[in-house]
């Protein structure tokens, strides 16, 4: 949400910053700004709209400054336009701040601040951060810095640039920045990917903390001004992992990309007769499992309900982390708390992770070093590589992949046996897969039948239930088509009004003992004129009969599923939004990470 470049070094700061925010636009792209100091003074440029808008208003200018700070923002408090665009500036132009978070103190401070006689141009939160600067600055930018959020209520990571010292200042408190350390410069960024071009060296910044770089290197602190000791670490992913490869959007190439991102997340964890997890709880202590996420992760932890109760018989809970955060859970010592999240730096999650202190914990993680990955007792990595589409694809199956190894790992534990027909089967997934991802021609051809569709259901039943309410999720995402997942036998109660000739069902159909009421449910839409896509893994007479469209796909045990039935629901989306000519990679109003609440 939001994306912040900085950079002090020898090279020319333009470029770096621009290619920064070109990276980071998955993050935020409804507006971008960038401030440099030139001969002594800022300039700054702001634009609205993509980050194109700014590059090509950059192209005009020359400018030769080796310092400066950049913004890609997504709208909070205020329209996108070029006042509400960061940098934001004290009264005086000397000092300029972009930020990320949100300030909810902003309204008293505005009060406050014009009181004396400060003047304040945009509606954002993010402004009274600058003239809060302005009014403790007496030719210190890091002591103005500590003194002005000090007064802040809410989340900030900031990076602050000042006409008067060749330094550059962040801070962070609940918004994730990282500092970029190469032989002769220093970088600052909300997200690696903004760096990764020219550093694979990485300082983490914790919540309280404060950084400030100048030729001479950089030092960080904590809030109230004591020396911190952040490591140097190294990361692990390359720039090609961040590229289209070949491919039109990041959304196409990550869904094709499931069969090695499972394989990864599935390495060395199946081995000698064994899980290997690195998690240090003890299951037979565990008496109930409580998992917590957001989106498309709170799809996954609904699969992973079904499978920690069928595969491990354990109890398990499932909530969302914005609800979970505020309704007082009960929350006991021999309980385990699961935190999924793919950046690992959504905020209702992580607040979730932090009200919860007394029991084991932990993450199912896609971003290494991200704060819920630091924050958990212990974790699970998914190895999926970086995914810069906006709608999750492939974080979400190898966040299931991950959570039948769990369930696995459980079992093994309490039992002392490896389901070895489970986890065989497992091993092999990613080649099923590609046998989907082989059809996707088909699956194009069948989804240009409803690129003008207004509505459609996604019914599933059982572990395929959350299947459905991802499919819609997608679809909704990514296409702007409205579209709602159901269990399939509660669509009589309600959702059956909306049935006739204009409205297409997408049925989630595997073998199994409840098929045969699938179908019975199939017949309830058919019966008022309702147009069925059919994901079924079975050959069958009435199936056929009753639907419009069948994508078939592999046969594979019930726990499995959803690994391959999603396969077809992500493409359908994928191929309806970009028929409707919609950038699928940057769908309007969303952000890859929900770092405010
Ligand atoms: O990074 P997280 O997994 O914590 O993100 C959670 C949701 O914000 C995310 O899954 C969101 O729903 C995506 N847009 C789904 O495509």
């Amino acid at each position: 949400m939001c994306g912040i470049v900085g950079y002090l070094g020898k090279k020319s700061a333009t470029p770096i910053l621009l290619s920064g925010l070109k990276r980071l636009e998955y993050r935020g792209y409804d507006s971008a700004g960038i401030c440099v100091l030139e001969n002594g003074a800022l300039k700054t440029f702001k634009k609205e709209g993509p980050i194109k808008m700014l590059a090509a208003e950059l192209d005009k200018q020359s400018l030769n400054s080796q310092i400066g700070i950049a913004h890609t923002r997504w709208a909070t408090h205020g329209q996108p336009n070029e006042t509400n665009a960061h940098p934001h500036y004290d009264c005086q132009h000397k000092i300029a701040v972009v930020h990320n978070g949100i300030i909810e103190n902003f309204e008293g401070l505005k009060i406050l601040l014009a009181k004396e006689g400060h003047k304040i141009v945009s509606e954002t939160d993010s402004e009274v951060i600058a003239h809060l600067i302005e009014k403790f600055y007496h030719g210190d930018l890091e002591q103005a810095v500590l003194e002005a959020v000090k007064l802040l209520e809410g989340t900030f990571g900031l990076a602050v640039i000042s006409e008067s010292e060749k330094k550059l200042v962040a801070a962070r408190r609940g918004s994730p920045l990282i500092l970029g350390i190469g032989p002769d410069e220093i970088f600052i960024a909300s997200d690696a990917s903004a760096i990764i071009e020219y550093t694979n060296q990485v300082v983490y910044l914790e919540d309280n903390e404060i950084a400030t770089i100048s030729e001479q290197g950089y030092e960080v602190k904590s809030l109230d001004g004591h020396n911190a000791n952040n490591q140097v670490t190294e990361i692990k992913w390359t720039i090609d992992e961040i590229e289209k490869s070949g491919f039109e959007h990041f959304m196409l190439k990550e869904i094709f990309e499931q069969p090695k991102t499972i394989a990864n997340a599935l390495r060395g964890r199946i081995k000698d007769g064994k899980i290997k997890l690195s998690v240090n709880f003890d299951a037979k202590k565990i008496d109930k499992i409580i998992i917590t996420a957001c989106g498309t992760s709170w799809h996954s932890a609904l699969i992973g309900k079904y499978l920690l109760e069928k595969i491990a018989g354990m109890p398990t809970e499932v909530d969302y982390a914005s609800e979970f955060r505020y309704r007082h859970p009960i929350v006991r010592d021999n309980n385990l708390l699961i935190v999924i999240s793919q950046s690992g730096e959504t905020a209702d999650t992580l607040a979730a992770l932090r009200e919860t202190k007394n029991c084991q914990t932990l993450g199912i993680i896609n971003s290494v070093g991200s704060t819920i990955a630091r924050e958990v007792k212990s974790g699970i990595y998914l190895h999926a590589g970086p995914e810069i589409g906006v709608a999750s694809t492939k974080a979400f199956t190898s966040q299931v992949a991950s959570l039948i190894l769990l369930a696995l790992y459980i079992k093994e534990q309490i039992s002392g046996e490896l389901d070895q027909a489970l986890s065989d089967e497992l091993l092999i997934i990613p080649e099923k897969i590609q046998t989907i991802l082989d059809q996707a021609e088909n699956i194009k051809a069948i989804s240009q039948n409803f690129v003008s569709a207004k509505n459609l259901l996604y019914l599933g039943r059982g572990i395929n239930f959350p299947v459905a309410l991802e499919g819609a999720l997608k679809l909704k995402e990514v296409s702007y088509i409205h579209a709602e997942g159901y269990p399939a036998a509660e669509m009589k109660h309600g959702p059956i009004a909306l049935i006739d000739k204009n409205m297409f069902v997408v049925f989630i159909v595997n073998h199994g003992p409840i098929f045969e009421k699938i179908v019975s449910n199939m017949q309830e839409v058919r019966a008022r004129g309702g147009r069925i896509i059919a994901i079924t893994d079975v050959k069958d007479a009435a199936v056929e009969k009753l639907s419009e469209f069948i994508i078939t796909v592999p046969s594979v045990s019930e726990e499995l599923s959803p690994l391959v039935n999603i396969i077809p629901l992500q493409l359908m989306s994928y191929y309806v939004a970009s028929a409707n000519g919609i950038n699928v990679d940057k769908p309007r109003n969303l952000a890859k990470s929900v770092t405010v609440e």
